[in-house]
């Protein structure tokens, strides 16, 4: 068995040119960009801003959002060159079959599963606590069996009916999102600049408070692996930023997601750096204002867990103003949502359609464009997820798996780059090999200063993964099954050692 095989870029490419498996071309740059600030934007700056602050970097915070956002960046640079070498849908999975073997575009593949099934579980329960507060505001009293953890049907009620949304295609997606992104970005800015007017220049010193330092009150205290190895303080001072990038780091998770998308672009050479970048940039300047300003208006030590920004303006007396974000928290997590769907039904559709999963979930419907089976499929397993499985705390472990995925991606460039340096490269990651070397440091760093029960739970996820590759994928994959397929990829292959 050859677990290094790869699949050539041409037959990824021309895979998309079947006509059972095309998705509609309907993207363009400006899409892309919403499409990024549409699932960047979420659960990780109005929920995770006040943990981070809280028990981690105090007013420093700031400076986490700085320090995960330029980690993001350096991978962003890797993958903006595969999104624009390799334009078809499954990001990192596609990718990384395309340059480090079958073997590891499983795992990334699976590993993927976590970054998009799972986090979209996680913002869903977030969300279903956001509707609840505003329904209050309103007057409804939402039931707390409603909600609850381990039987959240409002959780599981809003995945199903965003499901739908995406079944009907990915263009309806797009407008839908758009709506929702003006509304979440004029909230964002909103915080902003009402919240200028009430910022406190005392609550910034000391803005590194000392390791050690009591926090907020409701926390729970920190972990990571570093602290666990006995390496750093974990909570406060230099190490307290880097714990509390490696938490908010969520909030930038989603740029990626962008890639997934390459194959529904109608110019992805040129679309694709714009949307990701783009994105990217927009929401770090965002991120960093509005953890400025939150850390301006209330002390780190009083700053809520569970609600920061509402609960800031709440406490500078501006209870309108809370209510006003509320009710964008609930609009911008809803995006996010969708599009961790949409990302994760695309990631299923390619990995089936190379049969590393059941042929099933790569059937695109003549109706409507879109993989609806797999649509459904997902949506399924995520509202079950975000039923019955208490998920807030498990953020870090989508972030462990996104940090990942950064790694082999950004690996991954430097490897194509030495087998394929044919390929056209309409965006070329600047610096390599000295960037992505970067990238996957700085990534790897962030990963150890999550907890070591998140590494824990990450390694039996990926445990799992490989069993089932052995299991199925392996014997099953389009590269052993069809002989037209691999015949096509030997050829491919040798007519480039001739050539
Ligand atoms: N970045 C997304 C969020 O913060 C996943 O909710």
């Amino acid at each position: 068995m050859n677990l290094m095989r790869t699949k050539t870029i041409e037959q990824s490419i021309r895979d998309t040119e079947e006509p059972e498996h095309q998705l509609r071309k309907q993207l363009g740059p400006v899409q892309l960009t919403v499409f990024g600030i549409g699932v960047i934007i979420g659960t990780g700056i109005f929920v995770l801003t006040g943990a981070a602050a809280g028990v981690r970097a105090g007013p420093a915070v700031a400076l986490s959002f700085v320090f995960a956002g330029i980690v993001c960046a350096l991978a962003a640079l890797c993958y903006a060159e595969f999104a624009s070498t390799v334009p078809v849908a499954g990001s990192a999975y596609t990718f990384s079959y395309a340059s480090l073997g079958e073997l590891i575009a499983w795992i990334i593949g699976w590993d993927l599963i976590l970054e998009l099934a799972l986090g979209a579980s996680t913002v869903a329960v977030g969300w279903s606590t956001y509707f609840a507060d505003v329904m209050n505001e309103f007057g409804i009293t939402i039931p707390g069996w409603a909600y609850g953890e381990g039987h959240n049907f409002l959780a599981a009620g809003i995945v199903l009916i965003l499901t739908a949304v995406i079944c009907l295609g990915i263009k309806v997606s797009s407008q839908v999102n758009f709506v929702m992104v003006v509304i979440k970005v004029g909230i964002v800015l909103f915080v902003i600049i009402a919240g200028l007017f009430y910022i406190k220049t005392a609550n910034y010193t000391p803005f590194i408070p000392p390791a050690g330092s009591p926090g907020a009150p409701g926390a729970e205290p920190t972990s990571s692996l570093l602290q666990d190895l006995g390496f750093a303080p974990g909570a406060f001072g230099i190490s307290g930023i880097f714990t509390g990038a490696a938490l908010v780091f969520f909030a930038y998770i989603g740029f990626d997601i962008v890639a997934t998308a390459a194959e529904e672009t109608k110019n992805p050479q040129r679309d694709m750096p714009i949307g990701i970048l783009g994105s990217l940039g927009i929401c770090t300047a965002l991120y960093v204002a509005v953890s400025l300003v939150v850390v301006g208006m209330v002390n780190y030590t009083e700053i809520a867990i569970d609600a920061p920004l509402a609960a800031a303006f709440r406490s500078v007396g501006q209870p309108t103003f809370a209510t006003i974000i509320s009710i964008g928290a609930v609009v911008g997590l809803t995006t996010v949502m969708m599009i961790l769907l949409l990302g994760q039904s695309r990631v299923f559709f390619a990995m089936s359609r190379d049969r590393l999963l059941p042929p099933a979930f790569s059937k695109v419907s003549e109706r409507y464009g879109t993989p609806i089976r797999t649509s459904i499929f997902t949506g399924l397993v995520v509202a079950a997820l975000s039923m019955f499985v208490p998920l807030t705390e498990l953020a870090e472990l989508v972030n462990i798996g996104t940090l990942f995925a950064f790694i082999l991606v950004a690996v991954g460039v430097i490897v194509l780059r030495r087998t394929r340096p044919d390929l056209e490269r309409a965006f070329r990651t600047p610096g390599v090999p000295v960037v992505p070397i970067l990238a996957v440091l700085a990534a790897f760093y962030l990963m150890l200063n999550l907890p070591a029960s998140t590494w824990v739970r990450f390694f039996i996820w990926m445990a799992i993964g490989v069993a089932v590759y052995f299991l199925y994928g392996a014997r099953n994959s389009r590269l052993v099954t069809d002989p037209n397929y691999s015949r096509e990829a030997d050829e491919a292959a040798r007519s480039r050692r001739s050539g």
